[in-house]
């Protein structure tokens, strides 16, 4: 049981953030921390783990974005009580190690949902238009979307994708069929049944030890003449020599995604079928910082004051 009693000294929250959220989040955090009477500290930008190493020494909660949270970190963090993953995936958490240290880690879950799955339409407008680059592309309307994993990113893209007139199908290993049937979706009875019935396929899951390169040679490789690959998820899903394989067979697949590959300069290559952001974008928004960023403040008051778990994703 983690100890949330309170002392004299101003508890202290460390906003570690390699990629910082907007300033109008960054002031609603402060504003939650400020009515508990909380310090608040900001380390932005940093680009040594020694600068993570010495800031977390003294702080009594944390949160992060895709900044990782191993047993080194957590080893020098003497007071953490608490640690936030200011949005969905938590894989950069070491949850054992958290557990062990008697650290909660929590997520906030669906707060930037909106922001991937608009940018995952950013990523298909400009795709299917050729990169812009003056020829003619084709149009969202009337194309099978494939979702993989039907989360709250996988619905929000649902919601757009009927603005878009595109016929949906999605896929969820998790989610009953009744589930996403209701939500005016067709259920893929499987992952192989999307890839081969989709002309783009959209991945919403998260990187496990089940996930991790699930999405290889063989399943890209049944996608109809065309098909669209977008990856807003984590790289990590991604079996990289496999899709760099098939794309060099197949000289009409595309990829698309918001996480650079480790193998970057072979994708970049095949121009004009892969393109990814500079830096990971998709809960880049000032709305989605404020949502996560806001919540996970929250969630640590709610947790130190009150010792609420809910959220908590290690045991
Ligand atoms: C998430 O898991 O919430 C998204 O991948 C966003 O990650 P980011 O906060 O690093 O942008």
């Amino acid at each position: 049981m983690v100890n949330v009693q309170c002392s004299m000294k101003k508890m202290k929250v460390l906003v570690a953030t390699e990629k910082p959220f907007s300033k109008v989040a960054v002031d609603g955090i402060k504003a939650v921390t400020d009515a508990a009477g909380y310090e608040l500290v900001l380390l932005e930008k940093y680009t040594e783990k020694s600068q993570l190493l010495d800031a977390v020494k003294d702080a009594d909660a944390m949160i992060i974005r895709s900044d990782k949270v191993d047993g080194e970190v957590l080893d020098a963090a003497k007071q953490l009580k608490i640690v936030v993953r200011a949005g969905a995936g938590y894989d950069n958490i070491d949850l054992a190690a958290a557990t062990a240290h008697n650290v909660v880690a929590m997520n906030t879950p669906g707060q930037n949902a909106n922001s991937v799955a608009e940018l995952v339409f950013g990523l298909l407008v400009f795709g299917i238009r050729n990169f812009f680059n003056g020829t003619s592309g084709t149009e969202l309307k009337g194309k099978k979307l494939g979702i993989l994993a039907f989360g709250n990113v996988g619905r929000n893209v649902a919601r757009i994708a009927k603005g878009f007139g595109m016929d949906i199908a999605a896929y969820d290993a998790f989610c009953p069929a009744e589930v996403i049937e209701a939500a005016g979706v067709k259920a893929a009875k499987s992952q192989d049944e999307l890839f081969e019935t989709c002309d783009i396929v959209s991945l919403h899951i998260p990187a496990t030890p089940e996930t991790k390169q699930s999405i290889n040679y063989d399943l890209v490789g049944k996608m109809k003449k065309g098909g669209i690959l977008v990856n807003t998820a984590r790289k990590e899903v991604i079996d990289e020599p496999g899709l760099i394989k098939l794309m060099q067979e197949r000289e009409d697949l595309k990829y698309l995604t918001d996480i650079k590959p480790d193998a970057d300069a072979e994708f970049a290559k095949f121009e004009g079928r892969y393109f990814a952001t500079p830096k990971k974008m998709g809960a880049q928004t000032a709305e989605a910082n404020v949502n996560a960023g806001i919540a996970a403040a929250n969630q640590i008051v709610g947790f130190l004051e009150k010792g609420i778990t809910k959220f908590q994703v290690n045991k």
